[in-house]
């Protein structure tokens, strides 16, 4: 049987999942990575696989590609996924769906699939890639805000359960980082136009983001670090803007955390209700 470790990083053809692929296969993991359209790359020292994480099919396939290959699985990277860029009351029913459908339910997909693996092994590691999204809720993104949300209970919940099988399962959660995500978020399909002005003014601030953002690298390290960490903690942040922001929101109270988020996205302050002088 093989020394190297295998890894398989959902979402692989380019961002964080592409950094995180190459930085392993340097480390020299059998890397196998995955795209819904795997006949457009080449990589250099690991392999591309097909995978839609929204369908139950090609999960097999991938999960069973590996298998066959290799017959061990000891690291998966859930990194799978995009954004909707919808006010929450802007996304129609079939949006969030779609939006569940990838980062979280793709996430359930794969480690149903990975899983017996991996009981059977009685090692592995899970990483799932949240996202400072999965702690606090910020416009125009709260479904995927949401679909982060639901990935931070499962799993910490799948974490208490597998531990007895010596799987240890990880949340990853970075902050804005440097990738395709931002060109790839889904716009919604029924703008609302009570809503332009806010959308232009953080459309606004796009720029400025950019240039904040942390280089894919930081999340990838952040990912090696997991991986070669027998007994991880449940949460890593990737770099230390990302670490605070994460704890301020446990440190301060929060009427303080609500009016920096305010402050940054240039939200204004809760409007009186239009019938609250009626009853004066
Ligand atoms: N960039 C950020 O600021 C940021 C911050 C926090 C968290 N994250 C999280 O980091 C992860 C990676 O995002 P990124 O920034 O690297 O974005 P990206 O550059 O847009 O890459 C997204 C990856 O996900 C894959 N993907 C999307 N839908 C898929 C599906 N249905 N089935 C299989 N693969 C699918 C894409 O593969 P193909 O298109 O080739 O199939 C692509 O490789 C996401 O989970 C995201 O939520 C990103």
């Amino acid at each position: 049987m093989s020394e190297r470790r295998t890894v398989l990083v959902t979402g692989a053809s380019k961002g964080i999942g592409r950094e995180t692929a190459e930085l392993l296969a340097g480390d020299n993991w059998e890397v196998f990575g995955t795209s819904r359209t795997p006949d457009d790359y080449a990589p250099d020292g690991w392999e591309m696989l097909g995978l839609d994480v929204t369908d139950d099919a090609s999960v097999s396939e991938c999960v069973s590609a590996v298998t066959e290959r290799i017959g061990r699985i000891d690291a998966l990277v859930n990194n799978a996924g995009y954004g909707l860029n919808a006010f929450t009351e802007e996304a129609t029913v079939e949006e969030v769906c779609a939006q569940f459908e990838t980062n979280y339910v793709g996430v359930h997909r794969m480690c149903r699939a990975v899983l017996p693996i991996m009981r059977r092994q009685g090692s592995g590691h899970i990483v799932n890639i949240s996202s400072l999204s999965g702690l606090i809720g910020t416009p125009p993104s709260g479904h995927y805000a949401a679909s982060k949300h639901a990935l931070e209970g499962y799993s910490q919940t799948m974490r208490f359960e597998v531990a007895q099988f010596g799987v240890r399962v990880v949340l990853v959660e970075p902050g804005f980082t440097q990738s395709e995500f931002r060109a790839n978020a889904v716009d919604p399909a029924e703008p609302i136009e009570a809503y332009d002005e806010l959308r232009e003014r953080i459309g606004g601030m796009s720029e400025h983001v950019e240039q904040r953002a942390a280089p894919a690298s930081a999340v990838a390290t952040t990912v090696r670090r997991v991986l070669n960490t027998p007994h991880p903690r449940l949460r890593y942040t990737c770099t230390r803007m990302d670490w605070l922001a994460a704890h301020m929101r446990c440190w301060l109270p929060q009427g303080v955390m609500h009016w920096m988020v305010r402050k940054v996205f240039g939200l204004q302050a809760a409007k009186r209700p239009a019938h609250s002088d009626a009853h004066e």
